[in-house]
């Protein structure tokens, strides 16, 4: 019930004035404006910038996005490099700015859940998804995410178990208590253990690593880590163009 009120949430946002959809409106549209989830947009090209080079994203190779919303992230990795980028998200209003903002984009309206294999991509990432997805969901969709992937899969912007009662503690304090619960009333975020990703692969097949959040002066940092997931062996060569 609770993950069905996100959706609708979500399906409210978008634009209809494509003229300013700079990145610091894509990240407005992507809900990154406000109290602790407000970015800068040069800290968040920092963030693309870093993740282009751990997951060693090379010019001509295409990026999927499971929950790209506007894409305001695809917007930054494709200021670092000339890729071809794809997404899925279950929000109209925010796939057809993402449509506006990214005109090569391939993008399409669905639940994550619905991601196909085909084609594939050389890196699937979902950032700041996560935890609009329960459990089994969010296995289902990982597992989709590594059949579409040729070469990485990245799970970014995940809220940790680990420091879940402080965290909740954060966001009920930055309102009033009435506020908070008018706000947020049967809207839980999933969070989950760092061991959970590890478990989810054949260690044969991909290697998993975990790592603290690393958005630049983002105060979720402390609640947030990621998933990087490296193919042992690429399903294609890395200049192969998908
Ligand atoms: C916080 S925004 C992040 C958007 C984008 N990943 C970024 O980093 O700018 C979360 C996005 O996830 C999408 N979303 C949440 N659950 C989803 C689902 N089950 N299927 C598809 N999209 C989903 C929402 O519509 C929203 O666009």
């Amino acid at each position: 019930m609770s993950h069905e009120n996100w959706q609708s949430i979500w399906a409210r946002r978008g634009t209809s004035d494509a003229s300013g959809l700079s990145l610091e409106e894509l990240l407005r549209l992507d809900g990154f404006d406000s109290g602790a989830a407000c970015i800068d947009p040069q800290d968040w090209r920092s963030y693309a910038q870093d993740l282009a080079n751990r997951l060693n994203i090379r010019e001509g190779q295409s990026v999927f996005e499971i929950g790209c919303g506007a894409g305001a992230f695809l917007a930054a990795l494709s200021e670092t490099r000339s890729i071809v980028v794809g997404g899925i998200d279950y929000a109209e209003g925010l796939i057809g700015n993402a449509r506006q903002a990214l005109p090569q984009g391939s993008f399409q309206v669905g639940d994550a859940e619905a991601l196909e294999p085909a084609p594939p991509a050389h890196h699937v990432i979902a950032n700041s998804v996560f935890q609009y997805f329960p459990l089994g969901k969010a296995g289902n969709i990982l597992q989709r995410m590594l059949s579409k992937a040729a070469m990485t899969v990245a799970v970014l912007d995940i809220p940790n178990r680990e420091t879940q009662a402080e965290c909740e503690a954060v966001r009920r304090a930055a309102l009033p208590e009435a506020e908070y619960e008018r706000k947020y009333a049967g809207l839980e975020h999933t969070y989950f253990d760092r061991d959970w990703f590890a478990c989810q692969v054949n260690p044969d097949e991909w290697r998993c690593e975990t790592i603290d959040g690393f958005i630049p002066n983002y105060t979720q940092n402390q609640f947030r880590f990621a998933a990087l997931y490296r193919r042992v062996t690429p399903l294609i060569t890395p200049t192969e163009r998908i």
